[in-house]
């Protein structure tokens, strides 16, 4: 942890006499030049040994006149987000089909090839920011968001981020089972910082948590302020990935709202119940708008999965 690294304490030293024994010293020094630079030593080492105080160690020393002070760095943004423990309920890990915990199930697999399938597409292309939403409610929008953010955040040294900006019926606390306290609203408006707002289930996972409903979704998600409280939550937190997991395209607005902050759109059909016409008018509403990254079929039949 780099909390209290201060850096350059030798040799930013104001103080005469105490520059670091060099290589051409040591080789060179004669028999005199040791005695004198012992005598130069001398004082400063004896003092703590005169002194009856106990000896304090360089982090715990108070200020002395003449000596500089550095500020302790403080942690980068990102290790500033407070963990929290995941799962979090003995019920929850049996409840959910969380591809963290089901490693070998075939929702597992199906979640780390679109994963991978996703990555190099963003890659390619230098984008981040991904819109997850469905053309109805109860499709899996936030069952994919939350099972692919998961299947990222296990690539070694990535960033992900999930963002629960479904206003109308917030769902990733639920799914993941945490408790939500946090406000989506105050965060998008700016009056609450990204270190306060997200929380991390895991080291290389932050997710912003919706603990309320609100009627004015759209116009919050249409909001300058919620462009830049977007902006800055991807520069501050160096996210290699950031989900959305956004309301239905075709029940509100919200989603065509926020369409500017994103780079591209997961769409998820619900095999047992989306429609063909419900898809094409999906695609009619983000056409011209964003790029839609991919139509991802949720519940599938075995028969439908490329990995059977
Ligand atoms: N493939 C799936 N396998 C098992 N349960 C699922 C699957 N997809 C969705 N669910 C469950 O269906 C319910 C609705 O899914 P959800 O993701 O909340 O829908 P949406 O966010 O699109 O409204 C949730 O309880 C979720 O856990
Ligand atoms: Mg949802």
């Amino acid at each position: 942890m780099k909390h209290f690294a201060v850096s350059g304490a030798a040799t930013a030293s104001p103080v005469r006499g105490t520059r670091m024994l060099e290589k051409d010293d040591e080789v060179g020094m004669s028999e005199q030049g040791f005695k004198r630079f012992r005598r130069r030593r001398a004082p400063a080492e004896a003092a703590p040994a005169a002194s009856s105080a106990p000896r304090q160690r360089p982090m715990d020393a108070p200020s002395s006149a003449g000596s500089i002070q550095l500020p302790a760095a403080l942690p980068e943004p990102w290790e500033r987000i407070r963990q929290v423990p995941f799962p979090g309920t003995e019920e929850h890990k049996t409840r959910l089909p969380l591809v963290s915990r089901f490693r070998s199930a075939p929702a597992a697999k199906s979640f780390d090839l679109l994963r991978t399938r996703l990555s190099h597409t963003l890659k390619a292309r230098g984008w981040k920011r991904v819109a997850v939403t469905a053309p109805a409610a109860g499709c899996g929008s936030t069952f994919s968001a939350v099972n692919l953010a998961l299947s990222l955040a296990r690539v070694p040294g990535s960033r992900t981020v999930l963002m629960d900006l479904n206003f109308r019926q917030p769902g990733i606390a639920h799914a993941m089972g945490i408790q939500a306290t946090a406000d989506m609203g105050a965060f998008l408006s700016g009056a609450v910082q990204m270190e306060d707002q997200l929380m991390r289930p895991l080291p290389s996972l932050a997710v912003g948590l919706n603990s309320a409903k609100d009627q004015d979704a759209a116009e919050i998600l249409h909001s300058r302020s919620c462009s830049a409280a977007v902006d800055d939550l991807m520069l501050r937190s160096g996210a290699d990935t950031a989900l959305f997991d956004l309301p239905p395209v075709l029940e509100h607005d919200d989603t065509a709202a926020f369409l500017p902050q994103v780079d591209g759109v997961l769409l998820i059909s619900d095999g047992t119940s989306t429609t063909a016409a419900q898809l094409a008018a999906c695609e009619k509403m983000l056409a011209g708008h964003t790029e839609l990254l991919g139509v991802v079929l949720n519940r599938a039949r075995r028969s439908d999965s490329p990995l059977n």
